[in-house]
């Protein structure tokens, strides 16, 4: 059996997504290696979001197609959202590529693979065998597919694999939206993954529950609008009476209203659900959640499960409501302000996370100052600032000239970048003198007589060096001590603060990786906290 070498761009979504595949092809005998130059089927699974996380995928090309020039017999695969994007023009201006699978379709891979490696590489198997992505189709009925059901026997057929949640990588994924219906103008995503879909709750309960007897320590709830997650019961069942993924409820805003109908099962009452029916489970979290949607329900939720993560990441974008509305995100700054307030209301430990655009076509220094302004009003952890990429197939290229010139973005970029550092700073520094529990991801620094050990990362932190990150991330290494002999551990908070403390003496740091400890902040910094351990949490 081939050996496979899989690499992975983009968000978290993708980074499952890859999980998922590794798992489906292992089962069918194929081997994983880290290094490409030792396998023969190289696998990318790609993101579109911006120019450049599609350029890092091209210069991948570009070498597997050198590699193929000089003679291997190699198969290479572009999966994911790039795949979808660019369609069968890929394989045209690509002639190293030899197979395509969009994110909707990714159950077709094994076959894909087969079709060709069992084809003679001089006749090459037809597109069709080549490629499997949705087009445009997948957006065109409400109706489910048969293609939903097989795409959902992937995330069902999900291993539970002690070993591989040992130690390390004792934090898991968990899809419970597919799709996107925002349509924000710069977007690419509601084209590349298609409509929004729920996974029915019985399904996603099982899947904490089986992760949690695995070893799993926290488990993060995916959709790009995980807040915008909807479940009527009895309207989608097969000829079991299962219930199927269903299509979610098109553009509707949901703002703060009540959900009266107990046939329903909003993101609210998925939360309680996970929560109550798997007390096994420390860490619950979720990512992304729409400032528009954020609902009491989930606040009041939150409140009353101490085991839910108060962390929200939701990104504001822009603090113009003039750019909002050209962004079409359906939410004004002060309807941004007036959801933060209604959480540290509620939730006054609650740590906030965003991510802003800078250099929206047609965003003028007024509107970029509103956006400043936006940050130093709201006590963000952190904010991911991009430059805008103009997407193909997106509305805002088809609209607006990108019309901010590339040395004005970076200089937004860098300015913003400098207020966040501000607001992280004043965020941080309020945890100083208290205790929080950390989930040790990391260990750094050095041991007695070893190498250093800056290479002993978590899966997590191993993407996060890499930088394949859907956002670039604002992790910072802690330097490691002047001591050879002390060594460091890192680790989050539930409200994703990294935490960076000492060793404590005893136990081989190691074997602390994914355990939960409580430390004593003593000193923060604009995006990492230090402090001591002082006792075992779990
Ligand atoms: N559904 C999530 C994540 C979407 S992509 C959400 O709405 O937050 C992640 C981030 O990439 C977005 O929040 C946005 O800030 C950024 N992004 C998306 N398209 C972009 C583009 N064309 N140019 C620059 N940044 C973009
Ligand atoms: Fe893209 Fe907007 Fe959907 Fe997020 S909510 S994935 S930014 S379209
Ligand atoms: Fe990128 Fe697709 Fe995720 S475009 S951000 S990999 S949904």
């Amino acid at each position: 059996m081939k050996t496979v070498y899989l690499e992975t761009f983009g968000c978290q979504m993708n980074e499952l997504d890859s999980e998922l595949v590794r798992g489906q092809l292992e089962t069918l005998g194929y081997r994983f290696s880290p290094d490409p130059a030792k396998a023969e089927i190289l696998l990318y699974n790609t993101c579109s979001v911006r120019e450049h996380a599609e350029n890092k995928a091209y210069s991948r090309l570009g070498l597997a197609g050198v590699r193929k020039r000089d003679g291997e017999d190699l198969i290479v695969g572009v999966l994911g959202c790039m795949a979808e994007r660019d369609g069968i023009d890929m394989l045209r201006r690509f002639p190293q590529v030899d197979l395509l699978c969009g994110p909707g379709e990714l159950d077709k891979l094994p076959s894909l693979i087969v079709n060709v490696d069992q084809t003679d590489r001089a006749q090459r198997a037809s597109i069709e065998d080549r490629a499997a992505l949705a087009g445009n189709t997948s957006r065109r009925s409400a109706a489910l597919t048969a293609a939903t059901d097989d795409l959902e026997s992937l995330d069902l057929s999900r291993a539970f694999d002690p070993d591989r949640t040992a130690g390390r990588a004792r934090s898991a994924y968990v899809r419970i939206t597919r799709g996107c219906n925002k349509f924000c103008t710069y977007c690419v995503v509601p084209y590349t993954r298609g409509a929004e879909v729920h996974r029915p709750p019985v399904d996603i309960v099982e899947e904490c529950r089986r992760l949690a007897h695995a070893g799993v320590v926290e488990v993060t709830l995916l959709g790009q609008t995980v807040n915008h997650y909807r479940y009527t019961h009895g309207e989608a069942t097969d000829a079991e009476g299962r219930e199927r993924p269903q299509v979610g409820p098109g553009l509707a805003a949901f703002r703060n209203t009540v959900v009266e109908d107990v046939n329903v099962t909003t993101f609210a009452r998925l939360l309680a659900r996970i929560h109550d029916e798997v007390p096994e489970l420390p860490r619950i979290r979720f990512l992304t959640s729409y400032p528009r949607d954020f609902g009491d329900d989930v606040l009041e939720v939150m409140a009353a499960r101490p085991r839910i993560c108060r962390y929200l990441h939701v990104p504001a974008q822009s603090g113009s409501n003039r750019i909002l509305k050209l962004m079409n995100r359906g939410y004004t700054v002060e309807e941004y302000l007036e959801f933060v307030d209604r959480v540290l209301d509620r939730l006054p430990d609650a740590c906030i996370a965003g991510d802003i655009i800078v250099g929206f076509p047609g965003e003028t220094d007024e509107d970029f100052a509103l956006t400043k302004a936006l940050l130093r009003r709201v006590p963000f952890k952190n904010n991911y600032i991009f430059k805008y990429s103009p997407r193909p197939g997106t509305t805002a290229i088809d609209r607006f000239v990108d019309d901010v010139a590339e040395d004005v973005k970076k200089a937004r970029n860098n300015e913003l970048l400098a207020v966040q550092a501000e607001v992280g700073a004043e965020t941080h520094a309020q945890w100083v003198g208290r205790t929080v529990p950390v989930l040790i991801e990391r260990v750094t620094g050095q041991t007695s007589g070893a190498k250093a050990t800056n290479g002993e990362f978590s899966d997590v932190d191993r993407r996060v060096q890499l930088g394949v990150g859907l956002r670039p991330t604002p992790v910072v290494l802690p330097e490691a001590p002047a001591e050879a002999s002390l060594v460091q551990l890192s680790g989050r908070t539930p409200g994703d603060l990294i935490v960076a403390f000492d060793a404590p003496s005893g136990p081989e740091p190691s074997s602390l990786l994914g355990t939960i400890v409580e430390v004593e902040i003593q000193e923060s910094g604009p995006l990492i906290l230090h402090g001591r351990m002082v006792q075992h949490a779990d």
